[in-house]
């Protein structure tokens, strides 16, 4: 191929996997929707927070509303907020804490704190995996979104399954899978080399070896067409592994796990569109994201390009029903006065199909 074809063709390859995203809001600066009244915990909180400590982690949506939960720090007062997906205001949302203020109080065990991965189901639930703190061990709530964001289910992690020390443990990422009569929960336990189930039906909770010393930190769940497949990634490693879900529903088991593919870095955050069995991946440190078709051999295609952002977890994300992609951006490089910039951002990526099976959202062909 000559060189003149050889550009025609990696350009047209570009083109093709790029996804346009449309920014839905832009933040110089994050902020809370802190209580009116006088409670003196929270000004006190007030008093020491700072908006450039705020670094979303995990995002979910459901109708009109984002979840994310934020990294703990000193000044956080709430690791679990909620957005709204449009807004009329030419401000920026504030953060508001999910569900109240009431469930976020520092070291009182009956509420949330440090919420991680999160995860929406169909019927309206959110469920949030809380790593806890040196005093409150590891638990998964579940929220009724339908039923005034109730508190559903508060299960606390047995010492045998997620240990009670908090240095033995650190609880991440979460999916579902929906089986003909149950919600199970696999979880990701850095510390430990399992990975955690959760049955809703039993209200009870396992671990599962995966032999190899290998830690795990983000999630992605196969559709339900095939033998469904947990896909593991790690962080301390750019190799990507799966495991079947078959092994993972026998309590006290051995999973063994399989390498599909090595990405270009480590990656963070995982996301399977089972619309278009498309997985997404964000990596420690690198402003890029990266897609793989999964109907086909493992290989890594970039597709959208951040520019220096320079962060950490540069981004989080989450899909709709509606295959809308809902991503948030910080760019820690931006502005004179070095403050970090968020952004949300949104891009219709899914190939969702309507009753005809006709797809109504075309993907970005890819
Ligand atoms: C993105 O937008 C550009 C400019 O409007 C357009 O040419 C391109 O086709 C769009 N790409 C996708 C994947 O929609
Ligand atoms: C819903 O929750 C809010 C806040 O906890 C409460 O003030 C309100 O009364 C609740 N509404 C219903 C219908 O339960
Ligand atoms: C993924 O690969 C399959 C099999 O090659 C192909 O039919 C499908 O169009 C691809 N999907 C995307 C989103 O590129």
């Amino acid at each position: 191929m000559s060189s003149f074809f050889a550009a025609i063709f990696l350009l047209g390859l570009s083109l093709a996997n790029a996804v346009n995203f449309t920014t839905v809001y832009e933040w110089d600066k994050l902020d809370f929707v802190w209580p009116s009244g006088a409670d003196s915990s929270i000004e006190e909180i007030k008093r020491n927070f700072n908006p450039n400590d705020v670094e979303f982690q995990y995002m979910a949506v459901f109708g009109e509303r984002l979840f994310l939960s934020l990294e703990l720090k000193d000044g956080i007062p709430a690791t679990l907020v909620w957005l709204p997906t449009s807004g009329k205001s030419t401000s920026p949302p504030k953060l508001a804490p999910f569900p109240s203020w009431n469930l976020h109080k520092q070291d009182n065990c009956d509420s949330i704190q440090n919420a991680k991965g999160l995860e929406t189901d169909p019927d309206g639930r959110l469920w949030v995996v809380d790593d806890g703190s040196s005093e409150c061990p590891g638990k998964i709530w579940i929220f009724n979104l339908l039923k005034n964001d109730t508190t559903e289910r508060v299960h606390q992690f047995p010492d045998a399954v997620v240990s009670h020390s908090y240095t033995g443990r650190e609880l991440t990422d979460i999916v579902l899978d929906k089986t003909t009569d149950d919600h199970l929960a696999y979880i990701t336990d850095y510390y430990s080399e399992h990975i955690i189930v959760y049955s809703r039906k039993m209200d009870k909770s396992w671990s599962v070896i995966t032999p190899g010393m290998m830690r795990w930190y983000s999630l992605a769940l196969s559709p339900v067409r095939e033998a469904r497949q947990l896909y593991l990634g790690r962080i301390d490693s750019t190799e990507l592994y799966s495991v079947s879900v078959s092994e993972l529903r026998n309590e006290g088991g051995r999973a063994a796990v399989k390498l599909i593919g090595e990405w270009t870095e480590n990656p963070y955050r995982m996301l399977l569109d089972s619309s278009a069995n498309v997985l997404y991946a964000a990596f420690w440190y690198q402003s890029y994201l990266s897609k793989w078709n999964t109907s086909e051999p493992f290989v890594e295609q970039r597709f959208h390009e951040g520019g220096e952002l320079d962060a950490e977890w540069p981004f989080t994300f989450a899909l709709d029903t509606n295959g809308i992609l809902w991503m948030t951006q910080r760019n820690n490089e931006t502005g004179v006065d070095n403050k970090p910039r968020n952004k949300l951002l949104k891009a219709a990526v899914g190939a969702r199909k309507n009753q005809f099976g006709t797809p109504t959202d075309l993907p970005s062909r890819g």
